[in-house]
């Protein structure tokens, strides 16, 4: 089934789900301000994934990639949750059991007050040492010296997955768990093209999970999901949380 319009019978399915999985990517902070990364203004458009958001850049240039995530950070922390961020937020308390897997680094389904997080991605505001592991959060802007250095002498690097990178194990395991029992999973604003995170639709789908969609444009996976929504988040997500629980 593949619907661009809500019936009786999805709006229950919507409804009466028990354990609900919602995957987000850069197109849900889109209306929050935040550039997305494909598309015609996305940020892999302007700037080149490879000398920027890899291993072998931060080997190659440290000072380069630390430049780039600061000048990121520094969009982010102006901007505030959308309408969208707060309709999640308000699903996390209305489903007996919720799980929010996100793409984004930017933190603002934290700031909306989401809290069973999985940052799948990494966060922006965390910093790793190289050398030593130790993660931190941090939210100075700008960051100070670049490349910042960690009290033991190695390098700090950005607490996000890099292309070639594995995501964190035990982030990927708990995903694997909710998307196996989910009876609903809300797939909304990403492109579907990054790996492992496009495939966690279909799986959610062969595990029975009935699969929503929420985007401005058709994906790859738009063919497969049970009910298509497009259009904004910022607009659809609060349309639909009125239509499900009249609110
Ligand atoms: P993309 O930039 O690839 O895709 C954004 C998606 O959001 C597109 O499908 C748009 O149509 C949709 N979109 C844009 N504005 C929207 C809106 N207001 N409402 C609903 N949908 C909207 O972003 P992601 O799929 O998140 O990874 O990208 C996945 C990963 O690729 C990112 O996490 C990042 C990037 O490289 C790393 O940096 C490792």
């Amino acid at each position: 089934m593949n619907e661009s319009s809500i019936t009786g019978d999805s709006i229950s399915k919507l409804r009466d789900a028990k354990s609900v999985v919602i995957l987000t990517g850069a197109g849900i902070s889109a209306e929050s301000g935040i550039p997305t990364f494909r598309g015609e203004d996305g940020l892999w458009k302007k700037y080149r994934a490879e000398e920027l958001a890899t291993p072998w850049a931060f080997e190659r240039d440290p000072a380069l990639v630390w430049e780039w995530y600061d000048w990121r950070r520094g969009i982010i922390h102006t901007k505030k949750p959308n309408p969208a961020h707060y309709v999640v937020t308000n699903m996390e308390n209305r489903y007996p059991k919720f799980t929010l897997v996100t793409q984004n680094v930017d933190g603002l389904h934290k700031a909306s007050g989401t809290k069973n997080i999985l940052e799948v991605h990494g966060c922006i505001w965390n910093i790793r040492c190289i050398k030593c592991n130790t993660e931190t959060e941090n939210y100075d802007v700008p960051i100070g010296k670049i490349p910042p250095v960690c009290e033991c002498g190695g390098l700090l690097r950005p607490g996000v997955v890099w292309f070639g990178e594995s995501l964190p194990s035990e982030v990927l395991t708990k995903t694997m768990k909710a998307l196996e029992v989910c009876d609903l999973l809300f797939v909304i604003g990403t492109s579907a093209y990054v790996q492992p995170a496009a495939s966690f639709p279909i799986m959610a789908k062969q595990n029975g999970a009935f699969v929503v969609e929420i985007n401005k444009e058709k994906t790859p996976l738009s063919e497969y999901v049970d009910l298509q929504l497009t259009g904004p988040a910022g607009v659809i997500l609060p349309e639909l949380e009125r239509k499900i629980w009249k609110a």
